[in-house]
């Protein structure tokens, strides 16, 4: 558990990263390398959501190295968005799946002709996906099962460096690609513990049913990474998934990890297209800003909400509503993440709910304990007690949405008997922006609609969602 743990944090990193243009030249390397830096905590509780219906994002990550983006690639970032718009209406898919929950979301995807199923994990933080690929160096190491054989499907097809998407670094699409000697086209970049993850773009379908599949999508293939689940990026970039089939909306319920029985991980719902449940979401709207207010800090491709406060108990905290709001560098902003596992707050805010966790709790905290070098609101003992002590927290949206998260569920067991409140600092990830993690998602539909940017919760039981 423990190193899948670490590799999801880097990985999460990785992703996130990815797309805000971290590169280094490495000087043991033939091709420019990006670094990514992300992490993503580990750890879930739920949240509930109180008033009418609740929402949760996700986000995640953090990179030491986001404050080493240069101002050309940020620039190039923002010159990019206008690239965001899904292309023309076609055809609307809809596709209903569950997922396992670990401190990612993981479902598992049918992808080729015919199809093998593939494990990905659901990161609405980021914008290429990619599947694990048979690593074909080592024949007498076989690869693990669970891996995409491109040999077995039809509709698989490798890109080569003629295609525009080999250009290194076009804009908003910054994956460092090159020209491999097969004159396809190559990606690597480092995860932020050193491990290299490269592959080539390839083309492949994803055949939900003998009657729906999509066209050839542009994926990574990752040949020689650790992992076996691959990342379903879900952003709004121009080729995130969701941005390359159109997709009018996708919804998931992210159940409650505690609920775990028999070492099974629990199971939640997951829909691409119409979700039957949306007549009783509440809905806020996706905010943009002008690009005068964006730079350096600000990701245009993120789902980016108007969180207004926070309550701990009955206590307002005392927070501004422009903390949660990008600043003039674009610092600030809040999103929605499901690749995230924990919920990141800008110094000013965390400070005010780190004061309030003292006050109702300062003698049973774990002094000088700081969990994945970002939870330092930390406790031994009985948890449902400190719970009682803390309260429910509430997380404040306009319109009057908010997501509960009930007292007993404020906490992460983050083992060895140790519980952490599912809070912590954003720049403990070297990020500048609040984040929402699934931490903070559970038991509540969380709807990306897309077409009417928008973003819906809505309270469920999300063990029994589909
Ligand atoms: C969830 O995990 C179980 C094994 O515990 C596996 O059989 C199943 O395919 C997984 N589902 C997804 C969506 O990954
Ligand atoms: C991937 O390949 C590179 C060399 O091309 C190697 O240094 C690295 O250790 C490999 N990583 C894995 C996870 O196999
Ligand atoms: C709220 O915070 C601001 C600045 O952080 C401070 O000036 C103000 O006095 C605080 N208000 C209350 C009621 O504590």
């Amino acid at each position: 558990m423990a190193s899948f743990s670490t590799l999801f944090f880097f990985l999460l990193f990785l992703i996130f990263f990815n797309f805000n243009n971290i590169n280094l030249s490495l000087a043991h390397s033939k091709h420019s390398k990006t670094t990514i830096v992300y992490h993503s905590f580990s750890h879930s509780f739920p949240l509930i959501s109180a008033r009418l219906s609740q929402h949760a994002s996700k986000t995640s990550f953090i990179s030491s190295l986001a404050s080493s983006r240069t101002k050309k690639q940020r620039q190039e970032n923002a010159n990019n968005e206008k690239a965001v718009k899904p292309p023309p209406p076609s055809s609307s898919y809809n596709y209903k799946s569950s997922f396992n929950y670990s401190m990612a979301l993981i479902v598992a995807l049918p992808i080729g002709t015919p199809p093998q199923n593939q494990q990905m994990v659901l990161d609405t933080g980021s914008q290429l996906s990619w599947i694990q690929c048979n690593k074909r160096m080592s024949p007498r190491k076989p690869p693990p099962p669970t891996t995409f054989d491109p040999s077995l499907s039809s509709s698989f097809s490798l890109l080569p460096c003629t295609n525009p998407m080999c250009k290194p670094r076009i804009p908003d699409f910054s994956l460092p690609t090159s020209c491999d000697q097969n004159r396809l086209c190559h990606y690597s970049y480092f995860y932020a513990d050193g491990t290299l993850a490269e592959g080539n773009l390839v083309r492949e379908k994803f055949t939900f049913s003998s009657s729906q599949s999509t066209p050839p999508l542009i994926l990574g293939c990752a040949m020689n990474s650790t992992e076996n689940k691959g990342i379903l990026g879900m952003n709004m970039g121009r080729l995130s998934f969701a941005s390359q089939i159109n997709l009018q909306k996708f919804s998931y319920c992210v159940p409650i990890r505690q609920a775990q029985v028999n070492n099974k991980l629990p199971t939640g719902g997951f829909y691409l297209g119409h979700n039957p449940s949306s007549d009783s979401f509440q809905y806020i709207n996706l905010l943009t800003f002008p690009e005068s207010q964006r730079m350096p800090n600000f990701d245009p491709l993120a789902y980016t909400v108007g969180l207004v406060g926070i309550r701990i108990g009955p206590k307002k905290l005392n927070i501004s509503e422009s903390i949660f709001r990008p600043d003039a560098g674009g610092s600030g902003q809040t999103m929605i993440d499901s690749g995230t596992q924990y919920t990141f707050l800008v110094e000013e805010a965390y400070n005010k709910v780190r004061e309030e966790v003292v006050r109702l709790a300062g003698p049973k905290l774990k002094k000088g304990y700081v969990y994945g070098g970002s939870l330092d609101m930390c406790f031994d003992g009985n948890p449902m007690e400190i719970g009682r002590l803390i309260g429910d927290m509430v997380l404040e949206f306009e319109k009057g949405v908010e997501i509960l998260i009930n007292k007993e569920r404020i906490m992460d067991d983050v083992g060895n008997g140790v519980h952490c409140l599912g809070i912590g600092r954003s720049q403990s990830l070297g990020v500048a922006s609040n984040i929402i993690g699934n931490f903070h998602q559970q038991n509540v539909w969380v709807e990306f609609d897309l077409a009417n940017r928008r973003v819906g919760f809505g309270k469920a039981d999300c063990s029994k969602s589909l």
